[in-house]
């Protein structure tokens, strides 16, 4: 088993109540996996991915239970120690690739970026693997937009570069938070399928979370539904679909007919 999440909670200490925002949340993952997590907006989805980061910006915030990645408590590491694992064994991508990338520093040393900081490799080579990563992260012609400025791309583009980014280290998890939602659903489409084609190429397991049922169920096999901060529902995606137990996924379900289909389009719908 590659993470093992026991009991993992997030507790804000920054009201006149403790504030829960994710409650004893487990869960198990094997290499290679996709598991997507689906809830409402501020049931916990994103605490639980900044958790296992290390990077919930809060001082008030408490963090407790355990995340064992191949072994190691990632719960239990200094910063400087998850710094290390961040980009290398584990690395995220985030809704807003506007927000995320710099703006004020071209494409390709934004790829090349955590390979730098890592100070792994000489330049030459960090070039040749951040175009591989560019490649694998669907983006026509990396030699080309190496040089280019994040404003002069798409939104779906430059989601791209940030899952590029997020390759280079050839992480073993990647966490996908939300990262498809800003975009229309034609590009969303497209890109769900490249998460699924690096999965499957590259073996990298996803933890991928979205408010949305139907995008889930188009990438991943298992799902985790939450609510308030704890898991309210959890298996095979199409069983849930199928005979969802609680009322609220069933909600999660007909709020959001099936819209975004992979290959074979279905986004007319
Ligand atoms: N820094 C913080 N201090 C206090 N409470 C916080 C903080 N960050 C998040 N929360 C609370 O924690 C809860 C869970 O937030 P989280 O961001 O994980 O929700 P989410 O499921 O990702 O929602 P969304 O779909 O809108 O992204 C929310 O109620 C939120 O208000
Ligand atoms: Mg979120």
């Amino acid at each position: 088993m590659m993470l093992d999440i026991r009991d993992l909670s997030v507790v804000f200490h920054d009201g006149p109540q403790p504030f829960t925002a994710v409650d004893r949340f487990n869960l198990q993952m094997d290499a290679g996996e996709v598991v997507g997590i689906v809830g409402e907006s501020g049931s916990g989805k994103s605490m639980t991915a900044h958790a296992l980061m290390g990077i919930i910006q809060s001082p008030y915030a408490e963090v407790t239970g355990k995340a064992l990645f191949d072994g190691t408590d990632l719960l239990s590491l200094s910063p400087r120690q998850l710094r290390e694992y961040q980009g290398d064994e584990l690395s995220i991508i985030f809704q807003e690739p506007m927000t995320s990338l710099d703006p004020t520093m071209r494409v390709g040393r934004q790829v090349e970026e955590a390979l730098r900081v890592h100070g792994k490799l000489p330049p030459a080579e960090r070039k040749a693997r951040s175009l591989a990563a560019m490649r694998l992260a669907g983006l026509p012609d990396p030699e080309n937009l190496w040089d280019a400025w994040p404003h002069e791309l798409s939104g779906g583009m430059r989601q791209r570069v940030m899952i590029a980014a997020a390759l280079v280290l050839r992480p073993k998890l990647l966490i996908a938070d939300e990262p498809t939602t800003a975009l229309d659903v034609t590009i969303q489409a497209q890109i769900l399928e490249t998460l699924k084609d690096i999965n499957r190429t590259e073996g990298v397991a996803i933890l991928f979370i979205s408010h949305d049922l139907a995008v889930v169920r188009a990438l991943c096999p298992r799902v985790l539904v939450m609510k308030e901060g704890r898991i309210v529902e959890s298996g095979p995606t199409e069983d849930i679909f199928r005979t969802p137990r609680e009322d609220y996924t069933r909600l999660l379900i007909s709020s959001r007919p099936t819209r975004t289909k992979l290959k074979g389009g279905g986004v007319h719908g």
